[in-house]
């Protein structure tokens, strides 16, 4: 009886010790993952939001949708467009403007095109809009339905060329219009864009008299009209951006200002 008391004793004792082993390991690692836990929440807590870093791009546009809507109210907006290049001096032109983060408008030329296809190439790749004013400078209302027909296509498939992108805004040459003329924009599919400020750059081809006459004409959220083809013009374009953006405005292609015309 003894004995066995004994034997029995023993193996509780060492059911007891076993077990007791058993609870040890299970606590303690039950505490380090808990440890461990705790650490990667805290890491992860410090860690930038993965959800944010993917927004970030749609907060910058919807931040910049709202300065534009706020712009626009003020009148603080402006379209750039050139007409007749590329040119020659299209290149400074683009420069100037990449290091000021401004976008234009370029209504080409088909020869123009042909001419300088890599100031057309620099200029889409600077994220500047591109648009047809014609092959050779025609005036559209003393041609026929194909002539008209005949500048557009060209000028387009030279654009296509260059760029891969098939434009959908025009400037007829000279602004001139019938309707002859707007039946076949309206076949090609092309918006016709004309200009509210014309800073007769074309006419004074001087740098001072051209940003003088434009400063006092601008009156906001307007389109320019301007040449790329002479470089007076080209300097005073420079000349009117620093000072516009000092005064506030801000430049935007002709399509950003079509979509803030139609939802005011
Ligand atoms: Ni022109």
């Amino acid at each position: 009886m003894k004995c066995i008391t004994m034997k029995t004793f023993l193996i509780i004792l060492f059911c007891f010790f076993i077990t007791t082993i058993f609870i040890t390991i299970f606590l303690t690692d039950s505490y380090h993952k808990s440890i461990i836990k705790q650490e990667i929440n805290e890491i992860e807590e410090n860690l930038p939001k993965e959800e944010f870093l993917e927004n970030d791009s749609v907060l910058d546009e919807k931040n910049y949708q709202m300065i534009l809507n706020e712009k626009y109210q003020e009148k603080k907006i402006l379209a750039l467009t050139f007409d007749d290049g590329p040119s020659k001096y299209t290149y400074d032109l683009i420069d100037a403007l990449n290091k000021r983060n401004i976008q234009v408008t370029f209504f080409v030329l088909g020869e123009s095109v042909e001419k300088y296809p890599e100031a057309l190439e620099f200029a889409i790749d600077s994220g500047n809009e591109i648009g047809i004013h014609s092959y050779k400078h025609k005036l559209f209302t003393k041609l026929t339905p194909k002539e008209i027909k005949e500048q557009i296509t060209k000028t387009k498939d030279l654009i296509y060329q260059v760029g891969q992108i098939t434009p959908n805004l025009i400037r007829v040459p000279y602004g001139s219009f019938n309707k002859t003329v707007s039946q076949e924009l309206e076949a090609e599919g092309l918006t016709s864009i004309l200009w509210d400020v014309d800073t007769l750059d074309w006419k004074f081809q001087h740098k001072t008299k051209t940003y003088t006459y434009a400063l006092k004409k601008i009156k906001g959220n307007d389109i320019i009209l301007m040449h790329d083809s002479f470089k007076p013009s080209v300097e005073a374009a420079i000349s009117l951006v620093d000072q516009l953006s000092s005064d506030g405005y801000i430049f935007v292609t002709i399509s950003t200002l079509l979509e803030l015309r139609q939802t005011h």
